[in-house]
């Protein structure tokens, strides 16, 4: 009796002192992730030909080879549960089965993801993971899934709703008993402060509700809204305390090629680099146009939201039209990013040696008038002179341009 008190306290003092960490998968999700969702441009109109599509076109046009490894089918796959409660997918929509569209997604050097949800149905009614949390992460194992989004609708209200640390840890722990490595992606719209305990059970977790393919604009769908570009990156600076390698504030997927015009694409890229947010595009790769390619597969933008530090941009200099946003990268340059909010082209002038650049939450400065840096434009990747004398330029409307300083 007295043999098996003791060991009775030697399992509860492991089960106390054991860290909160022990679950996830730590080496995943080093730099943001990248890759595409079905979810901004498909919407529930999924199956496997378009998934296979899309995974060509990555290939094709360069995306997977610039980063886009992340090939995720969004709400809609599910078909319904067997009679031992296994997830099955819709069978029409995906007659060969999800192990068949894995291995084709990693025959071509893709990564798979997939969409489940932490209630009892998904946002767009499907079975959700609710109860059924450590089977369903077997069966994504055994299909080879690589990457889980796991949303937040159908999961109750006021007292009842379930406990989001919970329930997100809960998926976690499943993930780790099916024993194989998946990124795990938080979607519970930023409504728990998810920023504050999303990294001891995932990876990137959302901040915000749903984006739209809209500059500045916030539409209402009766009980939910969703928000433009502005009023969600409006939102991101305030916790970019958080964001770090192995844990992600993710202002939601891209709407990269699905906005209007070329300066408004171009802007919305370059501020998620400079947030250090998940890239994930969200438009037609296979009927993509080139000049979007470009934007997407620019190596000198992507290597900014790469950058090893992982730490998001801060607002520097700021009007109601334009924003001088500042970025610490690695080996002590900077990313600078300046966005014209407004409709009208605004010029703007940088005295760099006037001016000092501090970002006390890392603990980074950059003396101009100590230490010159030499400018590159990130787009064209053009030298542009260095910070002894002042720059001078004009922003298109709602257009960015982006530079990185190297210390000379
Ligand atoms: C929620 C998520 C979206 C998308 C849909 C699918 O709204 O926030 O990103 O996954 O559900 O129904």
């Amino acid at each position: 009796m007295r043999k098996l008190t003791d060991i009775f306290a030697a399992f509860l003092a492991l089960a106390l002192t054991a860290p909160a960490t022990a679950q996830k998968f730590e080496e995943l999700a080093q730099t943001p992730p990248m890759g595409w969702n079905s979810w901004n441009h498909y919407g529930c109109n999924i199956d496997e030909d378009l998934i296979r599509q899309t995974a060509d076109a990555l290939v094709e046009s360069g995306l997977r080879d610039a980063g886009y490894v992340y090939v995720t089918l969004d709400d809609c796959w599910h078909g319904t549960r067997d009679e031992d409660g296994n997830i099955r997918p819709d069978p029409e929509r995906f007659p060969s089965g999800m192990a068949a569209l894995g291995d084709y997604l990693h025959a071509r050097g893709l990564k798979f993801g997939i969409y489940s949800d932490a209630g009892a149905t998904t946002c767009a009614g499907r079975p959700g993971s609710q109860g059924y949390e450590f089977q369903d992460a077997r069966t994504y194992a055994a299909w080879g899934v690589d990457y889980l989004k796991y949303d937040w609708c159908a999961t109750g209200t006021g007292e009842d709703q379930r406990n989001p640390r919970e329930a997100y840890r809960t998926m976690s722990r499943a993930i780790r008993a099916a024993g194989r490595p998946m990124v795990l992606s938080i979607c519970e719209w930023g409504e728990n402060d998810p920023w504050l305990w999303g990294r001891e059970v995932g990876h990137l977790w959302r901040t915000t509700g749903d984006i739209t393919n809209c500059w500045d604009c916030i539409v209402g769908h009766g009980t939910w809204f969703s928000s433009g570009i502005l009023p969600i990156l409006d939102r991101q600076e305030a916790i970019r305390a958080h964001a770090g390698p192995g844990g992600w504030n993710d202002p939601d997927m891209m709407e990269v090629g699905n906005l209007p015009t070329l300066q408004e694409n171009r802007s919305h890229f370059a501020m998620w680099a400079m947030l250090s947010a998940p890239l994930i595009v969200g438009t037609d790769v296979p009927a993509m146009q080139p000049e979007i390619r470009d934007i997407l597969a620019n190596p000198r933008i992507v290597a900014i939201d790469q950058d090893p530090l992982g730490i998001p941009a801060m607002r520097w200099i700021a009007t109601p039209e334009l924003e001088i946003w500042a970025k610490p990268l690695a080996n002590d340059e900077w990313a600078i990013a300046v966005l014209n909010r407004s409709s009208s082209a605004q010029d703007f002038t940088i005295d760099w040696s006037a001016v000092e650049l501090k970002d006390d939450q890392n603990g980074r400065q950059a003396r101009f008038y100590d230490q010159a840096y030499e400018i590159e434009e990130s787009w064209e990747g053009e030298a542009s002179g260095d910070t002894s004398t002042p720059m001078l330029g004009t922003v298109e409307p709602r257009d960015t341009l982006v530079f990185r300083l190297r210390p000379q």
